[in-house]
């Protein structure tokens, strides 16, 4: 297994990235369960969508290649990012609630957090990543299979997802005053998260919101 190499004509490999769309799989139908339950019994969806993928053949080898690790289908399993996870909330107080229920189920091991919404990157990027390990039931055995699952409302979902285009594709470009503003409005849509959890409390919970 060691020297298998990373190509789509190696069966080792094919049969890793199996294993990482089951995981992505399970992880899926347990937080769309988690936000169906929540719905059902708070009349709260909390959830306002999910996005997923595999991390790409040249991505892998890029970041083994970066990490100084060998390009064998052996040290894809030091990397936790294949198999990824995105949850988009819709309020700043979704993001921890449906993280806890995650990782409270008995299945489920977390092996690492990350929380950039109390600690926002420099760039002010802000998201709570989680690292799990889920087994995944295979014909000969169970196997225990990394996911990160990255969790963030609406606003930090547009911010990112707006920053990735606008600075990946102009790397050049993006000197310190544009660096200045992307995080500036950040900051605001961090502030909005704030002003919109707020409004939510008062008109659902009057009791709270009022405080
Ligand atoms: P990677 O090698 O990129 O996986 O980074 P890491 O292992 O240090 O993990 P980190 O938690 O910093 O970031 C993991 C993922 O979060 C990235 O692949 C992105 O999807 C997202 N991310 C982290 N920082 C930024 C950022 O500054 N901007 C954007 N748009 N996304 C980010
Ligand atoms: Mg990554």
């Amino acid at each position: 297994m060691d020297w298998e190499i990373i190509s789509y004509e190696n069966e080792k490999f094919n049969e890793l990235m199996q294993q990482y769309e089951a995981a992505i799989k399970i992880i899926k139908t347990k937080l769309e369960l988690i936000d169906q339950e929540l719905n059902f019994k708070y009349g709260h969806s909390p959830i306002h969508g999910i996005q997923y993928r595999i991390k790409s053949i040249e991505s892998i080898k890029g970041k083994l290649k970066r990490k100084k690790l060998d390009q064998t289908v052996a040290a894809i399993k030091k990397l936790y990012d294949i198999a990824g996870i995105r949850v988009i909330c819709n309020y700043l107080n979704d993001i921890q609630y449906i993280a806890q229920l995650l990782v409270n189920q008995d299945d489920i091991t977390q092996i690492k957090h990350s929380n950039y919404i109390q600690y926002p990157k420099n760039n002010g990027y802000r998201s709570f990543h989680l690292i799990v390990s889920v087994p995944v039931y295979q014909k000969d055995g169970k196997i225990n299979v990394p996911v990160e699952i990255q969790i963030r409302t609406i606003a930090m979902d547009c911010w990112a997802s707006l920053e990735h285009e606008l600075c990946y594709k102009n790397e050049s470009k993006t000197n310190n005053d544009i660096k200045i503003r992307l995080k500036e409005c950040a900051d605001k849509m961090a502030q909005t998260d704030l002003e919109m959890q707020k409004i939510y409390l008062e008109i659902n919970r009057p009791w709270d919101g009022n405080r």
